[in-house]
């Protein structure tokens, strides 16, 4: 049987770091309101020239050297963004070109906001499984500071730029078992009826700019905590499994409140669950490679850990992904 493998994660977080305090210097906000109500302290910010791409590339390049690989190795790169450099092309293929893998496969970007990561990595699986490929990059990354009205307090306090990546790889030894490596699972879900609850308010083809982030924050804070709920419930049935059987949850980091609700609902310790929103905010579509990249490297996450990945986003889109590490 085949299955697909994470066998590397890597990520980069810009230099520039953002205090609450430093944001309470442009807008009527405080470091205490947005503590109580999101559990965010400060978020990385990109450079005034740093693209999408130069991050997705630094954190692909971490991964690569991890696993010994090169871009020669790898098949298809899937870059789930928001924040492309350009409309077009598609900035995977900035990264294409930037790890040398030449001609080599193919590149491009999905677009499901915040659940872009987990879209990407079941669209590797997918071709991993089919036979199509054998060894993918999945990177999220945004520029999302780019898309914030810094006068909008209500939005531009949520969110940070960064980048995470991670290699998937073929292995065709699996027996069927819940004992394999691997990604077990993969749900996606949208729901377009929501899209004007959290959007931009421009684009290419209406206002020919990319807008700002809007969002009805009520709103999208009860459906993230349903469905990044029934996300969780759907990967453990469709395995048969139970909370206790998962070593790790890495929620996608919009709200420690969403997250601390959702755990609880479901009964996950709190030990169990992966939290990055302080540090990072809400990066979008990089904040569940970013958070898988820090516990493995502090060492919480180990090699045959069951570790489950849950996410909603504008759309709504909503997902999981449920993997052996
Ligand atoms: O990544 C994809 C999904 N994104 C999310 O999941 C985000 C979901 N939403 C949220 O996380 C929360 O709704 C927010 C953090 C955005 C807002 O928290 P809230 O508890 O829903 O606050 P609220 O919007 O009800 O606002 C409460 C009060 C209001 O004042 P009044 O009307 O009670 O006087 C706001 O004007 O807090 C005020 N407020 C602020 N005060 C200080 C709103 N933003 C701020 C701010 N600083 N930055």
């Amino acid at each position: 049987m085949r299955r697909s493998c994470i066998i590397s994660c890597g990520s980069y977080l810009p230099e520039g770091i953002m205090t609450n305090d430093d944001i309470a210097k442009i807008v009527e906000t405080n470091d205490a309101w947005i503590q109580q109500r999101t559990g965010i302290k400060s978020r990385h910010i990109a450079a005034k020239d740093q693209m999408t791409s130069d991050m997705a590339t630094r954190s692909a390049r971490v991964c690569l050297e991890k696993a010994g690989l090169t871009g020669s190795d790898i098949d298809a790169v899937f870059l789930a963004t928001t924040t492309p450099d350009q409309t077009f092309p598609a900035t995977a293929t900035t990264v294409q070109d930037n790890i040398g893998m030449g001609d080599r496969g193919f590149a491009f970007d999905i677009q499901a906001v915040c659940s872009g990561f987990i879209y990407a990595l079941a669209t590797a699986d997918n071709f991993i499984k089919s036979g199509q490929i054998n060894r993918a990059l999945v990177i999220g990354a945004e520029r999302f500071s780019s898309l914030l009205d810094w006068s909008d307090r209500t939005t531009c306090v949520l969110f940070g730029d960064g980048a995470g990546a991670v290699i998937v790889e073929a292995d065709d030894t699996a027996k069927g078992s819940k004992d394999d490596r691997g990604i077990f699972s993969t749900h996606l879900h949208s729901d377009g009826a929501h899209r004007k609850l959290l959007c931009t308010d421009g684009g290419s083809s209406t206002t020919r700019t990319v807008g700002y982030v809007r969002m009805n924050g009520k709103e999208v804070f009860r459906a993230a905590v349903t469905r990044m709920g029934e996300a969780i419930t759907e990967a453990l049935d469709a395995n048969g499994l139970q909370p206790s059987d998962v070593q790790w949850l890495v929620p996608h980091q919009a709200n420690k409140r969403i997250i601390d609700s959702i755990a609880e609902k479901l009964h996950f310790p709190s030990e169990r669950v992966i939290m990055t929103i302080a540090q990072h905010g809400n990066t979008s579509a990089a904040s569940i490679p970013l958070a898988l990249t820090v516990a493995v490297e502090d060492g919480r996450i180990q090699r045959g850990d069951l570790v489950l990945m849950n996410s909603m986003g504008g759309g709504f889109t909503w997902g999981s992904a449920l993997v052996r590490w």
